[in-house]
């Protein structure tokens, strides 16, 4: 039970396994989200908790047959039956955590181009580089190359700090939970980002819900390098929007973005005389500047 939890009812099981108490209680959440409330269930045996479970107002779109309360209700009922009938099978705790699977790295790059050769991938190759020239680990996430499904709006993740979606998406938030730079390296698409691209950060609501419940903070600087084909800044101004929007919820501190536009006339990124050298003084910059401002 978390500290700002209060209790809504107990109920304690004598079995022939023990005494069990199951506990419900409910966590106002309203710092997160306007009135959002998670409901928590613990099947204690003895002192030791060996079930969990949890569900948020959020989660219940508005045209459900039961509220979060109601269903909680529900699967205490559900829960106290099956306790009273099978305590045989709450002997052990059932894992509540789990690691995200995958490596903690110090410098991620999200590249959103699905073109392995192209521009973005070509900027993502020389942040790599800097970085590995920094002494740092770095990864180029080729999110194009991933299975990372849209986000369903469940807000499951808000209930114990996982999605239950399962996909590739759990080793790029263990690494964005450890980085201290996040780079975003994209083409411009219909005025906002790839798809993939779009996905992955919507589904990175994960990571909001795991500083909210689980205090794992995101500590980055973030970085974006965008690329069009057309001419002039206006191009760039909802990809702009959309990933300071994404950087922004996670905590994420957005250092002035690079962006290259007129690629339709000029094809190569690298034939922009200094722009290789521009980025890569970027990435020093933002590399040693660490925590820092
Ligand atoms: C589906 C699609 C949509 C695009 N939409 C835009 C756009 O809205 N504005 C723009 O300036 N360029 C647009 N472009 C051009 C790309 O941004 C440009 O070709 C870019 O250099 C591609 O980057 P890449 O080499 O990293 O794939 C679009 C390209 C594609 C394939």
């Amino acid at each position: 039970m978390s500290e700002s939890a209060t209790e809504e009812k107990t109920q304690t099981i004598e079995t022939p396994e023990g005494t069990f108490t199951i506990r419900l209680t409910m966590d106002d959440m309203g710092d997160i989200y306007p009135g959002m409330i998670r409901y928590n269930i613990e099947v204690l045996r003895g002192t030791e908790t060996v079930y969990t479970y949890a569900i948020n107002s959020y989660e219940i779109p508005p045209g459900s047959l039961f509220d979060a309360r109601k269903t909680a209700d529900i699967v205490f009922a559900r829960l106290a039956q099956d306790v009273s009938s099978r305590p045989h099978l709450y002997l052990r705790p059932r894992v509540f955590t789990r690691p995200l699977p995958g490596d903690t790295v110090d410098v991620v790059i999200l590249q959103g181009s699905p073109r392995r050769f192209g521009n973005s991938a070509k900027i993502a190759s020389w942040c790599d580089d800097e970085a590995a020239r920094a002494g740092l680990s770095s990864r180029v996430f080729y999110l194009q190359d991933m299975d990372i499904r849209a986000c369903i709006g469940c807000y499951v993740c808000y209930d114990q700090g996982y999605c239950p979606v399962d996909d590739d998406m759990p080793r790029l938030i263990r690494a964005l939970e450890t980085a201290s730079l996040i780079v975003v390296c994209t083409p411009v698409y219909t005025n906002t980002v790839p798809a993939p691209l779009k996905a992955a950060m919507d589904r990175c609501q994960w990571l909001h819900a795991r500083e909210k419940v689980l205090g794992k903070e995101v500590r980055a600087r973030g970085l974006l390098i965008a690329v069009a084909g057309r001419r002039g800044k206006e191009a760039f101004t909802c990809v702009t929007g959309v990933v300071r929007a994404f950087m922004g919820n996670l905590g994420i501190r957005f250092a002035e973005p690079i962006l290259i536009g007129d690629l339709d006339r000029l094809r190569d990124v690298a034939e922009i005389e200094g722009i290789e050298e521009e980025i890569r003084a970027s990435l020093r910059v933002l590399l040693v500047s660490g925590d820092e401002g």
